[in-house]
């Protein structure tokens, strides 16, 4: 098998006996939306679900058109640039098998969305990090990126807003990333499924790629309801074709996307309905993300040696700490004290120094969290 189960790690291990003994956990790593105290207007999402077409099966590879022209008129891409999936790791799945062989290599500037390593694994392939440099922002380092190319690269794997860092592309580093990737033939994968979560954006960010026109090289852009909509449950996501080939790589695609037809016909008819709900449900996100990082910043003022980083977009903040203890060991205390938080080497940060929160917390969990957590983490 290609993906170890191995033991759980020491957290989740803890966690568990923890929960297990009945204590109550403050989860300041919440990242389900569905658990997070939203106002859903479930009728409207209930009824968007019962499109009187369900009832006849239509196999279409892309999905069908009405969703696609949603998905379409949402991104300013013409429907036949769009494939939808049962989830965006589905569509990375596919995208792996469109574009490489078992063996070959994909690059991914780190620390970012640590399901990569596994979502290659299954393919065969191996995802190499390369780290990104943080000076008042991160910085893709596009010089080791292009050093780190080899015979067996067949894509980049750029994540922006990023998961967990939240820095967003600047013009300039998507320029430079598309030349590389059109010099050096590779494609160029982009994760936006955070775009729409844009809290502190720098002067240079750029809200979204596909505001760029067409790029030299073969690139795919992916989103999805879970973040868009918040509705992971729908199991809808999307390929977006940019570039060149078109055609010929959308034939291609549909033909992997013709061998699973995955996304079910619900959640499909429902589109254009469900992303007609979803500026209202980003805007309950967008306050609670804004809201909790307003809290922190204030809590942070009594604890002089605690910083954070900016948040450009996205659901997480990286909490900085003295360096002298590692991430795990920290962790495991503030587990023992009540309160969850992921250490920074989840996702490829130095395993000193960072700890990763979640916006998306409710209020009063982050507030009592806080409170129980920042005093605990060193001076
Ligand atoms: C950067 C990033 N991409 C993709 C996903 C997965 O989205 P989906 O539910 O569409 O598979 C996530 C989920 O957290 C994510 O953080």
């Amino acid at each position: 098998m290609r993906l170890q189960n191995g033991q759980p790690n020491a957290l989740a291990h803890r966690r568990a006996a923890l929960s297990a003994e009945g204590a109550t956990i403050l989860d300041l790593t919440l990242s389900n939306p569905t658990r997070a105290g939203f106002d859903y207007p479930t009728a409207a999402i209930l009824e968007a679900l019962a499109h009187p077409a369900v009832i006849t099966y239509l196999p279409e590879a892309a999905g069908p058109r009405s969703a696609r022209e949603a998905v379409g008129a949402l991104h300013g891409v013409e429907p036949e640039a769009v494939i939808l999936s049962a989830s965006t790791s589905e569509a990375y799945g596919w995208l792996f098998k469109l574009l490489t062989e078992p063996g070959d290599e994909l690059l991914v500037p780190s620390p970012s969305y640590p399901l990569f390593d596994h979502l290659a694994a299954l393919e065969g392939l191996k995802a190499r990090p390369v780290p990104s440099f943080l000076t008042d922002r991160w910085h893709l380092d596009l010089g080791a990126l292009e050093a780190a190319v080899t015979a067996r690269t067949r894509a980049v794997i750029v994540v922006s807003p990023n998961n967990p860092t939240g820095a967003c592309l600047e013009g300039s580093e998507w320029a430079a990333l598309c030349d590389i990737c059109a010099r050096r033939n590779l494609a160029l994968i982009l994760d936006e499924v955070f775009s729409d979560y844009l809290l502190e954006p720098g002067p240079e960010a750029l809200p979204t790629a596909l505001a760029g026109g067409s790029p030299p090289c073969e690139t795919y852009v992916l989103s999805g309801l879970s973040k868009v909509a918040l509705l992971p449950q729908l199991k809808v996501g999307w390929t977006l074709l940019l570039g060149p080939n078109l055609a010929a790589r959308r034939e291609a695609l549909e033909l992997i996307a013709d061998q699973y037809l995955s996304v079910s016909a619900p959640a499909a008819l429902a589109l254009p309905a469900l992303l007609a709900l979803a500026p209202a449900l980003q805007a309950q996100a967008l306050d609670r993300l804004k809201a909790n990082l307003t809290e922190l910043d204030r809590r942070l003022k009594d604890h002089p040696h605690l910083s954070r980083l900016p948040v450009e977009g996205g659901w997480s903040v990286l909490l900085r700490l003295p360096a002298i203890e590692e991430d795990e060991a920290i962790a495991l205390r503030l587990l023992d004290a009540g309160v969850a938080v992921h250490p920074g080497h989840f996702f490829d940060l130095p395993s000193r120094g960072y700890l990763v929160l979640s916006l998306l917390t409710p209020p009063g969990t982050w507030r009592e969290g806080l409170a129980r957590a920042l005093p605990l983490l060193g001076s």
